[in-house]
C-alpha cells in the first residue's frame, strides 16, 4: 500500500502564492520522482485556487489535488456552497471532510459530515474524513470513545470505499508544533483499524494517515508506526521543501 502523503493548504495565500507553491511543489517532487515509488502525493488548495492548481498539474498528472470541503447536497439553492458534483468536474480526485477546524468553527456535526462522505462517494471522490479528541477529551480518557463515534457517524456500510481514507488528528496536536507522542498515535491508529472492520470487508484497504504538527524531523518516526499510512500536513505542506521531506521520509 503506497504512503498518502496530503498537504492542506488550508486558507493561505493569494492566487500568485499558490501558483508559485504548485510550481515548486510540481518542480521538487519531478526532482525526486522515486518519491511516487512509495507514496501518492495530494495537495488540497482553497477553492479558489483550484482551477490555477489544476492547470499547473496538467502535464504532471502523479501530483494529485483536492478540496478542504464540499456540501452534503446536490447542486441546487444552497448559496455559498461547493458540490461534489462541481470537485469532480474540476478534476479533484480528493476531498477532506470534517476537519476539526470545521466541526469547531462552522459547527459541522457528525451526521452532516456522513451526509458528505456519502455525496462525495456517489461522485467518485475519495474523502479523507478527520477524526480526533481535543485536549479536555484527552485528558478525561475519552479519546477511543469519541474518534469511535466520530467514525460511525461519518462511514457507511459499503462494498468498496473507493479508495477512502481517514486522518486522525488530534484537535491540540495541530498547529501546535506538539505532534502526539509515536504510542499515543500507534494506539489509536490501532483502535481505528479494528474499528474499521465493522464499516466494510475492505477495510485492510482503507489508509489511516496521521496529521498534527507533522514536520520534516518528525516525519520518518511517525511514517513508520504501525498502521500509520500516510500523513495530513499543515504548516508544513505550505513550502514545497519541507512538503516533499515528509514524503521522502516515508
Ligand atoms: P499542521 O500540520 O499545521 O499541524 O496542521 C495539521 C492539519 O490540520 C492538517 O489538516
Amino acid at each position: 500500500m503506497k504512503k498518502l502523503i496530503v498537504g492542506n493548504w488550508k486558507m493561505n495565500g493569494s492566487m500568485e502564492d499558490a501558483r508559485v507553491l504548485i510550481a515548486n511543489t510540481i518542480n521538487s517532487l519531478d526532482a525526486q520522482k522515486e518519491i511516487l515509488k512509495k507514496c501518492e502525493v495530494v495537495v488540497c488548495p482553497p477553492f479558489l485556487h483550484i482551477p490555477a492548481v489544476r492547470h499547473a498539474i496538467y502535464g504532471f498528472p502523479e501530483l494529485r489535488f483536492g478540496a478542504q470541503n464540499c456540501s452534503a447536497h446536490e447542486d441546487g439553492a444552497h448559496t455559498g456552497e461547493i458540490s461534489a458534483s462541481m470537485l469532480r468536474d474540476s478534476s479533484c480526485t480528493y476531498v477532506i471532510v470534517g476537519h476539526s477546524e470545521r466541526r469547531t468553527l462552522c459547527k459541522e456535526t457528525d451526521e452532516e459530515i456522513g451526509e458528505k462522505v456519502k455525496t462525495a462517494l456517489r461522485y467518485d471522490l475519495s474523502p479523507i474524513v478527520c477524526v480526533g479528541e481535543t485536549q479536555e477529551e484527552r485528558e478525561a480518557g475519552q479519546q477511543q470513545e469519541v474518534v469511535g463515534r466520530q467514525l460511525a457517524a461519518a462511514l457507511p456500510k459499503l462494498e468498496t470505499y473507493h479508495n477512502l481514507a481517514i486522518a486522525y488528528e488530534p484537535v491540540w496536536a495541530i498547529g501546535s508544533g506538539n505532534a502526539a507522542t509515536p504510542q499515543d498515535i500507534q494506539e489509536m491508529h490501532a483502535f481505528i483499524r479494528e474499528q474499521l472492520k465493522n464499516y466494510s470487508k475492505a477495510h485492510e484497504d482503507i489508509r489511516i494517515l496521521y496529521g498534527g504538527s507533522v514536520k520534516p524531523d518528525n516525519a520518518a518516526v511517525t511514517l513508520s508506526i504501525p498502521n500509520v499510512n500516510g500523513a495530513l500536513i499543515g504548516g508544513a505542506s505550505l513550502k514545497a521543501d519541507s512538503f516533499l521531506a515528509i514524503a521522502k521520509a516515508s
